[in-house]
């Protein structure tokens, strides 16, 4: 027979939102974020909670921390511009973009990749140069750089209409946008690839150069005694329907910071045999030292889809 006890029990309360302390708010702030419709978005997102409450109880933020990193990320905001991507280099400077892109490409990591990060300084619309034709817009000096490269499947067959952008920093070590001594659009154009999947080029050697170092990038490099440079490298971007979009870097092989880019985008794959040309230069006007670079690119089936531009 029920006693008059039993008859006046409650279901248990609900689990309380209440805080009671550290160690029970990861869970509760997850709980309440389990309503996120989009699968993806809440996998990312739980996740995103659960490793920055575990980044601060291994380091113990303290609250003048918290508040250093919260103007951090204001500065990040600040710092970026139509011309400048603050946020990207952020991310650059602490391997993440070079991460997320060794993630994504050579079997999602498995094998050596061709791609490298994007970087800050890839323009939409850089204008179309013929094959063969140059990159040199305004009168930029330094050794002279004839490419010639060509754009394959994982089986070695050619890949004709292929879109190339190829972008890269003077002699000095400069892009375009942020020299006033450069014309627009100087040492930048898209090529499409003949029906051997071919495109050649004339431009200058680049050089390396430091990143922007104005910005809390900038800040947190000094703090590390780290040097802001990236060896001296051209970018390409490979577009093609039915192939994985191709971003990449070849960097030149004699300079002394391979082995220190500042945003870690070295790979062997990526360091190309830029050989100082001998004999009868290639153009006439060609009077000091030159060099010619010959280079295949891969490109994976897949999607293609262009990045969305850092600057404009
Ligand atoms: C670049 O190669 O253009 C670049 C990449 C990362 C940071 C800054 C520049
Ligand atoms: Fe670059």
């Amino acid at each position: 027979m029920p006693t008059a006890r039993s008859a006046t029990v409650q279901p248990p309360p609900a689990p309380s939102s209440i805080i009671t302390g550290e160690g029970s708010l990861t869970d509760i702030v997850i709980a309440a974020m389990a309503g996120t419709a989009d699968r993806r978005t809440r996998e990312v997102a739980e996740a995103f909670v659960r490793h920055m409450h575990a980044f601060a109880r291994e380091v113990r933020l303290t609250e003048a921390e918290f508040e250093y990193g919260i103007d951090f990320l204001n500065r990040i905001g600040q710092a970026t511009h139509d011309l400048h991507n603050e946020a990207i280099l952020f991310s650059d400077v602490i391997g993440f973009s070079t991460l997320v892109c060794l993630l994504n490409n050579g079997n999602a990591g498995a094998t050596e990749t061709a791609s490298a990060l994007l970087g800050p300084f890839w323009r939409m619309n850089s204008p179309r140069v013929a094959n063969g034709g140059s990159l040199i817009r305004s009168p930029t000096p330094g050794p002279a750089l004839f490419a010639d490269c060509r754009v394959t499947d994982p089986k070695g067959l050619p890949l004709a209409g292929v879109e190339v952008d190829v972008w890269q920093a003077s002699p000095v070590g400069l892009y375009e946008n942020q020299d006033p001594g450069q014309c627009d659009m100087n040492l930048r154009g898209k090529f499409t690839t003949d029906a051997d999947g071919r495109f050649s080029f004339r431009s200058v050697k680049p050089a390396g150069y430091p990143v922007p170092t104005d910005g809390p990038s900038g800040d947190l490099l000094r703090a590390q005694g780290r040097h802001p440079f990236r060896p001296a490298h051209l970018h390409f971007l490979g577009f093609k329907e039915g192939y994985k979009t191709l971003v990449t870097q070849v960097f030149v092989d004699d300079d002394e910071r391979l082995e220190s880019d500042v945003v870690f985008g070295v790979t062997a794959h990526l360091v190309g045999n830029y050989r100082p040309g001998k004999g009868t230069p290639p153009a006439p006007d060609v009077t000091g030292p030159w060099y010619r670079l010959d280079y295949q690119f891969v490109m994976e089936p897949g999607v293609a889809k262009l990045p969305r531009p850092p600057i404009k």
